[in-house]
């Protein structure tokens, strides 16, 4: 015997070509000894869900994957102090302080809302002196996600893709300044995607409103 792992291996390889073949929904159905016909039950019928997993990848056909996010929903809910901690990142090539140096990059306090490329005395590359307006929040989490994409030539080179993290970092560049601006307002949420259920809200709302108070 050569190898030890020589049925493990052949096992995982069936679990994943079974995996490939039926689907992870299918499969769950199929382990659990069920074969509907190929149909689930009624949509409209809601059954309680007996296995979670089979219940989230049936719902709403994989809409909720690709939602947007609203930057102005997570920079209301981000951390300024976590986003202190990530600058030191930054302090490499800027100050932060009020009236600080310029160094590799210039001095960011009141950056939020400042003019692009507007700090006194900073060498700015053409790029972005081009870019012009303003650094508003979007703009800036634009330029950190992936500052050579959002403005291609400028000398800096971040980039961070996870959007709660350019959230806490523009939260805290926003307290580096004599008056903070204020921060954008959340998007409404988003309605849910309940598609089956749509029809019948209509007749189900009147009767919300009427639910008595309880203390
Ligand atoms: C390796 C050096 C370096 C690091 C690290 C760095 N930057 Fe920069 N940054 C620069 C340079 C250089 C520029 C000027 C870019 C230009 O002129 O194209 C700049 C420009 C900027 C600007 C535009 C400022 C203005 O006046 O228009 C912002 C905002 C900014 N950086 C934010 C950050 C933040 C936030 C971090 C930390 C997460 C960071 N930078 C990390 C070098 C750096």
């Amino acid at each position: 015997m050569q190898d030890p792992m020589f049925f493990n291996k052949i096992a995982a390889a069936l679990l994943v070509a079974l995996l490939l073949f039926f689907g992870l929904p299918q499969l769950a159905t199929a382990l659990r000894g069920g074969h509907h016909g190929g149909g689930h039950e009624a949509e409209g019928a809601h059954p309680f869900p007996q296995y979670p997993i089979e219940y989230a990848a049936e719902g709403g056909s994989g809409g909720e994957a690709a939602a947007p996010v609203d930057f102005a929903t997570v920079l209301a809910g981000a951390d300024p102090k976590a986003g202190e901690r990530r600058a030191a990142l930054c302090k490499s090539c800027h100050t932060l302080d009020k009236g600080g140096a310029n160094g590799t990059g210039p001095n960011l306090w009141g950056v939020v809302g400042r003019a692009v490329a507007s700090h006194e005395g900073f060498n700015y590359t053409g790029a972005l002196k081009a870019a012009g307006g303003d650094w508003t929040f979007d703009r800036l989490s634009a330029y950190l996600e992936n500052s050579q994409a959002y403005i291609p030539g400028t000398a800096m080179v971040q980039r961070f893709p996870k959007v709660e993290q350019r959230a806490e970092l523009i939260a805290y560049l926003n307290t580096l300044s004599d008056s903070p601006m204020a921060l954008p307002t959340p998007a409404p949420a988003a309605e849910p995607a309940v598609e089956p259920a749509a029809e019948d809200a209509t007749a189900e709302e009147a009767t919300t409103e009427e639910q008595p108070a309880e203390h």
